[in-house]
């Protein structure tokens, strides 16, 4: 009966009602992850995701989605402007990353948010750089959804801590 406790994990998000209503650095970040899903090239999905990394050195890192005919091989926003980031500026923190989207046969009105795999590559940074990625979710229209940490979205995370 008493051989296992019971565990709650509880996630909290602000829910933003329009983009007006952001801190300034967030909707800045938004803007420019919404004019970056004009690159991305997604011939299959037709689903165009931005996202913009703000770094420490208040720097701003874009990247699109980058599909393939091969489909596993395309990679998603969010990861192409996390690795660019870390390519540019290896030692440079991560403070927030905004992500958007524009599908071609309807209009997004939910906030995208980032698939499995981004989240991972997401926690990495944040265990990397002992610092918390604030997430800034859009869709085309709607509200707007904003994590504190990556942790929010990914509990229980597999990290280096398991690795020592
Ligand atoms: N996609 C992203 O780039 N980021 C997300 O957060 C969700 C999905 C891309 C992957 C693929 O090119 C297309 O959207 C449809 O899944």
């Amino acid at each position: 009966m008493d051989n296992k406790e019971k565990i709650q994990i509880i996630s909290s998000f602000d829910l933003y009602k329009k983009e007006t209503d952001l801190p300034n650095d967030d909707r800045l970040l938004l803007m420019h992850a919404r004019k970056t899903v004009e690159s991305a090239y997604a011939p299959y999905s037709h689903f165009n995701v931005g996202a913009a990394v703000l770094l420490e050195n208040g720097e701003i890192i874009c990247g699109s989605n980058q599909e393939n005919a091969a489909y596993p091989s395309g990679l998603c926003a969010e990861r192409v402007a996390i690795f660019y980031a870390g390519t540019k500026y290896p030692n440079v923190k991560i403070k927030a990353i905004a992500v958007t989207c524009k599908a071609e046969n309807q209009v997004v009105g939910e906030p995208v948010t980032p698939c499995g795999a981004c989240r991972q590559a997401i926690s990495e940074y944040e265990t990397r750089h002992s610092q918390k990625i604030k997430m800034i979710m859009s869709g085309e229209t709607g509200k707007i959804l904003v994590a504190e940490s990556i942790d929010s979205l990914l509990p229980l995370m597999f990290n280096s801590k398991h690795l020592k």
